[in-house]
């Protein structure tokens, strides 16, 4: 089975940040980019508190934390991905700045057997393949939030990826980054967001209702359904922003209207209140 030794993961936001993570938490070179330096300084102590709440929790010793600051490095410059076998793209979910990436990394990565892997939630990885010269080199990785807890991971090959890099990543998900797998087809949503999304935007509408406040929402799923957290706070902890661009794909795929954000939701994404990392979405939180 094909290894990938040197990884970059381009974004480093909650996902990237939590990637790049576990891969030098699993002993890989990682190099991360990010699109300038207050957001890279922003990503890096992401990684870093990230690790120090490890060190705190008993789940990783010192030598471990320092180990695995000590194989992340960190760049703007996406010209020094050049020799990385296997990069995560893991930035904003937004067609055209997803696709302006993988344009890049297909320049930079040039014609060997890289391989690109995308975490978006719900863009068509085909849409991403195609505008590279690899198609064949190109698969969905979906990691889940947030990654260093999250065991799942969902890998979705298009109908032109090689199942050579299918079965490559599968492993390096499971053996390397000991996640459990499941595969899904190359529809928005994959498996987990199509029934988790129709489900969180029912709840912002049924705040928008008036129907029931949000802590009597979330307290009703938890105490009612024993859900670790309840939609609105599971909101707030993926990003409003995100889930709203995750809704606006399934909802342009498949026309249905239970995935279309609701008003409540584009408000609060246009008011800046995005959730636990604006400090401000359905709950307000320390900085
Ligand atoms: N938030 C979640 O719970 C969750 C879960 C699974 C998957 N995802 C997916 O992961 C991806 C990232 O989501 P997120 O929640 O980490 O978003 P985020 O907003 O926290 O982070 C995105 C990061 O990408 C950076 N970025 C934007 N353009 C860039 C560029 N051209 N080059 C380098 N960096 C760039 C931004 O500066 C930002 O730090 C999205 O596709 C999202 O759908 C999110």
């Amino acid at each position: 089975m094909r290894e990938f030794g040197r990884v970059g993961v381009v974004g480093c936001g909650l996902m990237g940040s939590g990637i790049a993570e576990v891969c030098a938490r699993a002993g890989l070179d990682v190099l991360v980019a990010e699109r300038g330096a207050e957001a890279l300084a922003a990503g890096r102590s992401r990684v870093t508190a990230s690790l120090d709440r490890g060190l705190r929790s008993g789940k990783l010793s010192a030598d471990e934390r320092e180990a695995a600051l000590a194989r992340l490095e960190f760049t703007t410059d996406l010209d020094e991905f050049a020799d990385r076998d296997l990069v995560v793209e893991a930035v904003a979910e937004q067609p055209d700045v997803k696709t302006a990436v993988f344009k890049e990394l297909d320049r930079v990565l040039g014609g060997g057997d890289a391989v690109i892997a995308s975490n978006t939630s719900s863009i068509p990885i085909i849409d991403l393949a195609a505008v590279t010269s690899r198609p064949q080199q190109v698969v969905g990785v979906h990691f889940f939030n947030p990654v260093p807890v999250q065991r799942l991971v969902e890998v979705i090959p298009t109908q032109l990826t090689a199942q050579s890099v299918t079965d490559a990543v599968t492993d390096f998900a499971e053996r390397r980054l000991g996640k459990t797998v499941v595969h899904a087809q190359d529809r928005a949503g994959f498996v987990v967001n199509a029934l988790l999304i129709p489900y969180l935007v029912s709840a912002v509408r049924m705040l928008e209702s008036g129907a029931a406040s949000a802590e009597d929402i979330d307290n009703g799923m938890v105490l009612g359904c024993a859900h670790p957290m309840g939609p609105l706070r599971l909101l707030d902890l993926i990003g409003l922003d995100t889930a709203q661009s995750i809704a606006e794909s399934m909802y342009d795929e498949f026309k249905e209207p239970l995935y279309a954000p609701p008003p409540l939701l584009r408000r609060m994404v246009a008011a800046g209140a995005l959730g636990r990392k604006s400090g401000r979405g359905f709950y307000a939180y320390d900085s």
